[in-house]
């Protein structure tokens, strides 16, 4: 039997209505958002730092001034996030902590290597791509300051898929050698993107809740063929070819049958013995005690500036 309270709860949902900071919620809803909208906050972070690679590397000046603005959406969206996260009740010296400690996660996706400049159109298209498939329909979660956030964070991440379908299309169109590092970008990055929407729904611990919640609005394996079926043709258009043999429009179902990623590899990953995981967090960890003498003179001034108001 479902408490009252619970109950009252759950019809709001159902209504559509939005949670907000002060009202009352279930600890398992408090618990399960911030376990999610943390793990995303440290994925736009991290998500930094494979990009963060091309920007001293990137072949114009137009092109890294667009890789540096992209970047910088990143750290912001962190930022929007830590916030919304905030209002829940953990402080972002809390999040960091547990990121560091190895207690949270970030999104699979950023423990792999960015080797060439086409990864900069790969992760763009593709990453960017998956992120959005994912935070679209979040806008209309049931936080209210998670939904909020998800609007402005969706319209940059369209911004950042189509810089980077561009830099595909000029890869794909350019001389040999570049379309075939725009193919190689695709092959390494493919079954990465397929894993950003979390393992397949029979092994998804938290959809059920979740999504009776409405802090997920769509099942991992849905939105995993949304992103497929819309991306085949854009890698068509593109004239590289996605490395799934099996890869084929069902007619029946109007959608593509595909090629599962390595769940193993997926699992392994997350438990940190992906290729980048300790590069990743040893340079989290890096910016974190460099900024440690930043942190302490703002706390200086705002106590020297509270005593000047008392005074
Ligand atoms: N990378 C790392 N961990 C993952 C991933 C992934 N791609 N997918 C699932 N997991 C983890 C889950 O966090 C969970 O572990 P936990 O209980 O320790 O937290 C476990 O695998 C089981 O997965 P699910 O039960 O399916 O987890 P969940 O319901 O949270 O679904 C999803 C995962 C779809 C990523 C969800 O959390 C979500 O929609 N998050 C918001 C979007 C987001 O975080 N995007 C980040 C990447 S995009 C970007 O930032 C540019």
């Amino acid at each position: 039997e479902m408490d009252p309270q619970e109950r009252a709860f759950q019809e709001r949902i159902d209504a559509g209505e939005k949670i907000e900071p002060k009202e009352w919620m279930p600890d398992g809803y408090r618990k399960n958002l911030i376990r999610q909208i943390g793990q995303h906050a440290h994925s736009e972070i991290v998500g930094q730092l494979p990009e963060g690679n091309w920007i001293t590397r990137a072949p114009t000046l137009e092109r890294k001034a667009i890789l540096l603005a992209k970047v910088q959406d990143e750290a912001g969206h962190g930022l929007y996030l830590y916030c919304a996260a905030e209002t829940l009740g953990v402080s972002r010296d809390e999040l960091f902590e547990m990121l560091h400690e190895g207690k949270m996660k970030y999104s699979s996706i950023f423990n792999y290597p960015t080797l060439t400049w086409a990864d900069m159109g790969a992760v763009g298209w593709l990453v960017d791509g998956a992120a959005i498939m994912n935070q679209v329909p979040l806008q209309r979660t049931s936080y209210g300051p998670y939904a909020r956030a998800m609007i402005r964070i969706c319209k940059e991440e369209s911004f950042h898929q189509r810089q980077g379908f561009d830099i595909m299309m000029k890869m794909a169109n350019g001389t040999a050698a570049q379309k075939r590092m725009a193919q190689d970008a695709l092959d390494r990055f493919w079954y990465p993107a397929l894993m950003m929407f979390g393992p397949s729904d029979k092994d998804s611990v938290h959809s059920a809740q979740s999504m009776a919640w409405k802090i997920k609005m769509n099942t991992n394996d849905e939105l995993r063929q949304k992103f497929v079926d819309q991306t085949v043709p854009q890698a068509e258009y593109l004239g590289l070819t996605v490395p799934d043999n099996d890869l084929k429009k069902n007619e029946e179902t109007g959608h593509y049958d595909f090629t599962q990623p390595d769940w193993a590899e997926f699992f392994d990953v997350l438990k940190g013995n992906g290729p980048c995981n300790a590069d990743r967090m040893a340079a989290r960890k890096e910016a974190w005690d460099g900024g440690a003498w930043v942190r302490e003179a703002m706390a200086a001034h705002a106590a020297k500036k509270k005593a000047a108001k008392l005074a």
